[in-house]
């Protein structure tokens, strides 16, 4: 199963995502191999680490960013991932414009994956204040053991594969 996490930029949500999601994915289903990564929708920030901000927020809980760099997300991201979750209504609609007809079912909400939280988007700390990102994680922590249970579950399926052309 091969997951991806997308925002705008790159360096709060979707790398914070990446790595609460690996750390609980990895305690709660140690059985499972999972291929973890995160992307943005634009370019901004590329080969930058994660803001400052989110790696001080991340930290108090235990998850180390330092060693991940942003990037855009590529066409290929469309054959590689299974599961391609946007944090926001904004990025879904950018990602549901690139990606080809047969990987649009592998696109959804993070949210989607905890119901109890009343909202369906992570929203962008990056022009707010510090309490911003404390929301982020509670949000994403949230929806990171929502994905487990799924998972576990078995509501999660890697879709038929895309022929690759030729
Ligand atoms: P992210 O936050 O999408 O959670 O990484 C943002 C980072 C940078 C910008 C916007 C959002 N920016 O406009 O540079």
């Amino acid at each position: 199963m091969r997951i991806l996490f997308v925002c705008l930029g790159n360096i709060c949500r979707s790398p914070t995502a990446e790595s609460v999601f690996r750390a609980v994915s990895a305690r709660e289903l140690p059985e499972l191999t999972l291929l973890i990564d995160s992307a943005g929708t634009a370019g901004y920030h590329v080969g930058e680490p994660p803001d400052r901000r989110t790696r001080e927020a991340a930290a108090r809980r235990g998850y180390d960013l330092s060693s991940l760099r942003a990037r855009v997300v590529e066409p290929r991201d469309f054959e590689t991932f299974d599961l391609i979750l946007a944090m926001d209504r904004q990025n879904l609609r950018t990602l549901e414009r690139r990606a080809p007809a047969a990987a649009q079912d592998r696109l959804r909400l993070f949210l989607d994956y905890t119901p109890d939280v009343g909202t369906r988007e992570v929203p962008d700390p990056y022009y707010g204040g510090e309490n911003g990102f404390e929301h982020v994680l509670d949000l994403i922590e949230a929806a990171s053991r929502g994905l487990c249970e799924a998972l576990r579950a078995g509501e999660v399926r890697p879709p038929a594969r895309i022929p690759r052309a030729g």
